[in-house]
């Protein structure tokens, strides 16, 4: 078999996961190079939660990003993480924003698109696939992995295979929050490889000590590729790093080989970038946390979750809160947790224990019941779909979501030509998904230091309550949930997850 080899995520999921993707562009070029000549067969670069950090706290333009760091690293495939219909967003997007955004990033240089959905469904897929396939780049099909009732092992090997029908030219499993065994990683893998003729990846988190080891039993298995990151941007709930992996695969005949002298020169740049973005790394983070394993809640969305419950004056209630998480999840058809659905799903739990099981339902949560984010793995409590009917007196959907959106890029083209901003498709579809900061970049009233905090929880959920008709999330403030609360807004500061 030949060599496993590397993607390298220090860029994006590295310092998503530990440093709340705080690394500016000026921070990663010094490592740009470097980073290219060591034989990774990828740099994950772009997409996820960085274009947002971009627009709302680094004061930059996420295409010149791009751009920059194709230049320094050109030799290398750069990877970037696309949520489907939600592009980077948390919310649907019409399939015309879809395929201009998948174009323009195409045309700034981006390679290879990891394409995935929270729900696994399909339909969220396809027109991000098919674009990026008639783009002429590598559409990287993803696999959110989970553990319920309703996914078998088999779920996501038949979904491997759909994606292969899909066009799609390799195949990711997505283990956005670590919890995948060894044991299933190598069933998983060997199932996969069995069935779907494309490369695999596997891409895992290392919250709760398993990353390495999965890894390992995926590549015995015969995966083609796993992500590794850079210490300190490494480890934790980031991936494992470089040096470990090589460390455990010493010996081992797929062991790929990369140069130890470089991986120190790497390690000194991060190391010296993680001190100056010390106020947002967080030691919680750092260390491995088993809870994911008793509660199957992420780490960092419980890390997250201390501080929310805090500022709600809920402290007390956090160990009901989390107990809580799986029976929402369970409710609301199982759910993978990942952006956006691990953010709803935690709200919803709150609110649960806040206001008492289901007497109120956040509107993101009944767009979920009611089939609007798409199909839900296993079924919709029916209790839970009743209350939800009665109180948003709206019916569910079967239709794939996007069907149900007009098309919205000339729309946006106009808006940006009324406040005489720049009409080119790099800022239409920039401006579709973050309307305030890009009029704000471009009109030289951006954000932020780089060192900006983020905003937190505005204020406390009052006791009465009844959901109005609100946007389950206002685009103008992606990065935070919108609560409309008799009539009081309510922003929850949500962290990326995937
Ligand atoms: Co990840």
């Amino acid at each position: 078999m030949l060599p496993v080899t590397f993607n390298n995520t220090v860029l994006r999921d590295g310092h998503q996961a530990l440093a709340a993707t705080r690394m500016n562009t000026a921070q990663m070029l010094p490592a740009a190079p470097i980073l290219d000549e060591m034989g990774f067969s990828g740099l994950e670069t772009w997409g996820g939660a960085t274009i947002d950090s971009c627009l709302r706290f680094l004061n930059e333009n996420p295409f010149d990003r791009l751009r920059a760091l194709k230049q320094a690293a050109p030799r290398t495939p750069q990877i970037m993480l696309l949520r489907g219909q939600n592009i980077v967003q948390y919310t649907s997007f019409p399939d015309d924003v879809v395929a201009a955004f998948v174009r323009a990033s195409a045309a700034a240089g981006q390679d290879v698109f990891r394409i995935f959905d929270a729900l696994n469904d399909p339909r969220n897929l396809v027109t991000a696939i098919k674009t990026v396939v008639a783009c002429g780049k590598h559409a990287r099909g993803e696999i959110c992995y989970t553990i319920s009732p309703v996914h078998p092992i088999g779920t996501f090997v038949e979904m491997g295979v759909e994606l292969e029908t899909m066009g799609c030219h390799s195949i990711g499993i997505k283990d956005m929050s670590g919890i995948i065994a060894p044991r299933v990683a190598f069933e998983l893998v060997k199932e996969l490889k069995r069935r779907v003729g494309l490369p695999l990846t596997l891409h895992t988190h290392d919250t709760a000590g398993l990353g390495a080891a999965a890894y390992l039993a995926a590549i015995d298995a015969g995966v083609d590729a796993v992500e590794t990151s850079i210490a300190p941007f490494a480890n934790g709930t980031a991936q494992p790093d470089t040096v470990r992996m090589l460390a455990l695969l010493a010996g081992h005949p797929r062991c790929p080989h990369l140069d130890r002298a470089k991986l120190q020169e790497l390690r000194v740049h991060f190391e010296e970038v993680y001190r100056q973005l010390g106020k947002f790394t967080n030691p919680a983070n750092e260390r491995v946390d088993t809870d994911i394993l008793v509660f199957q809640v992420p780490g960092g969305m419980l890390s997250h979750f201390r501080n929310q419950l805090a500022e709600q004056g809920m402290a007390d209630r956090f160990d009901e809160v989390v107990r809580e998480i799986p029976v929402v999840r369970e409710a609301l058809g199982w759910i993978p947790l990942v952006t956006p659905t691990s953010q709803i799903v935690g709200t919803q739990a709150m609110m649960n224990v806040k206001f008492g099981r289901w007497k109120m339902i956040c509107p993101s949560a009944q767009d979920i019941a009611l089939g609007k984010y798409g199909k839900v793995p296993g079924p919709i409590n029916p209790q839970v779909l009743a209350q939800v009917a009665r109180q948003s007196g709206r019916q569910v959907v079967t239709q794939r979501p996007a069907d149900l959106l007009a098309p919205g890029l000339e729309g946006h083209r106009k808006q940006c030509a009324d406040k005489g901003l720049p009409t080119d498709d790099e800022t239409v579809v920039l401006f579709a998904m973050f309307p305030q900061q890009v009029e704000a970049l471009i009109m030289g009233r951006g954000a932020a230091t780089p060192a900006r905090t983020p905003a937190r929880t505005a204020a406390p959920v009052p006791a009465a309550v009844v959901a109005r008709a609100a946007p389950p999330v206002d685009p103008g403030q992606a990065g935070n949930m919108v609560l409309n609360i008799n009539g009081t807004r309510h922003e929850i500061m949500v962290e990326s997850l995937d």
